[in-house]
């Protein structure tokens, strides 16, 4: 079976930035609160008119060019998405319109906040079977439009952003291991439930979270599927150069970094500018540590992520 491997990194924050400060303006929150409970400073809005197939056109392009591979090579691109422009076509659609692109297959996957390492696995699967060559693998999200912004439970937690990579069949190794998990009896947890019927939206259009919960199920799912990742490839948590998580809450990352025996000098985190963007966290993190120099070609990243399902995955890969 073929090889596959992360040739080129991408991603995108719309310009406009929100301050926990601005937010205490206008909900009953601090910016000590939000900073000691969930370590995040700010987050990116995206403006009226940015849809989150905009988001997913600025980092594909700019992983298209860190990759070198021609667009008329790719032959798959898989959008994972909570918040896509409209009911249908997929946004993964509307993307290779934007992209200027016919033919390739293209389809959303829905995972939340796990959709990044959903989406990347279904494109190692095409590439091990040979059904892809090279795989556009993005997320991209509008949480802000989910945001009920008189909650503070939710509202302060959030941000947009993109990330996106290109995945390629390879002859060298690239992803060493991989496993999705999921948990749909923990669905109430964490949920938007509304659904369009009869021209109407039919129950709450806001994202609705039990944030306890969520933080005591994400740490423990987290902490054992890295570790079971490990074992069944094989390899020693000494022999993991980055842990690229998904970015929710530091407590989280910390937690989870100390279970894996971890420092935090090895996880990238750029929650505390950007906030939890869901299914764009991990590539968005992936890339800024690219492009700063951080993660360097040949190093072992461990990817994992947690999102409303329950789902979660890693990811264990040679860069
Ligand atoms: O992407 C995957 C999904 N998301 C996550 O992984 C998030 C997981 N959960 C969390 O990150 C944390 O549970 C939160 C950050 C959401 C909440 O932190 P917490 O330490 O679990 O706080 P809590 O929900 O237990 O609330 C403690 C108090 C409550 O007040 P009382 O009842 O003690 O008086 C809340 O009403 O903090 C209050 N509170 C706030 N206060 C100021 C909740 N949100 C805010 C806020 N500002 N924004």
């Amino acid at each position: 079976m073929a090889h596959s491997r992360i040739l080129g990194t991408g991603s995108y924050l719309p310009a406009n930035t929100v301050s926990n400060a601005m937010l205490a303006e206008r909900v009953d929150t601090s910016d000590e609160w939000i900073v000691t409970r969930t370590g995040i400073r700010a987050r990116h809005i995206a403006a009226d008119n940015e849809l989150t197939s905009d988001l997913a056109l600025r980092a594909a392009e700019s992983a298209i060019e860190a990759s070198g591979v021609d667009r008329a090579d790719i032959d798959l691109i898989i959008v994972a998405t909570t918040t896509p422009d409209m009911m249908f076509p997929s946004t993964a659609c509307i993307l290779q319109e934007k992209l200027g692109m016919r033919g390739t297959a293209a389809f959303d996957v829905q995972a939340v906040c796990a959709g990044f390492i959903y989406a990347l696995v279904t494109a190692h699967g095409y590439i091990q079977s040979g059904m892809a060559k090279n795989a556009l693998v993005v997320g991209a999200e509008t949480m802000s439009r989910l945001m009920d912004w008189n909650d503070r439970g939710t509202c302060v937690l959030f941000g947009d952003g993109a990330g996106a990579v290109v995945l390629g069949a390879s002859d060298e190794p690239g992803i060493l291991h991989a496993k999705l998990e999921a948990d749909g009896h923990y669905q109430s947890i964490l949920n938007t439930p509304g659904r369009v019927a009869d021209g109407m939206i039919h129950g709450s259009p806001y994202l609705h979270m039990d944030g306890p919960a969520v933080f005591k199920f994400a740490v423990k799912a987290l902490s054992d599927i890295a570790a079971r990742t490990l074992a069944a490839a094989g390899m020693d948590k000494a022999q993991v150069d980055w842990l690229v998580p998904h970015q929710a809450n530091l407590r989280i990352i910390e937690s989870t970094a100390r279970h894996l025996g971890l420092p935090m000098e090895r996880v990238v985190v750029t929650l505390p500018e950007q906030a939890n963007t869901s299914a764009a966290s991990i590539p968005l993190a992936l890339d800024t540590a690219v492009r700063d120099g951080r993660i360097q070609r040949g190093q072992t990243l461990m990817l994992e992520g947690i999102g409303g399902g329950f789902t979660w995955g890693a990811v264990l890969l040679t860069f």
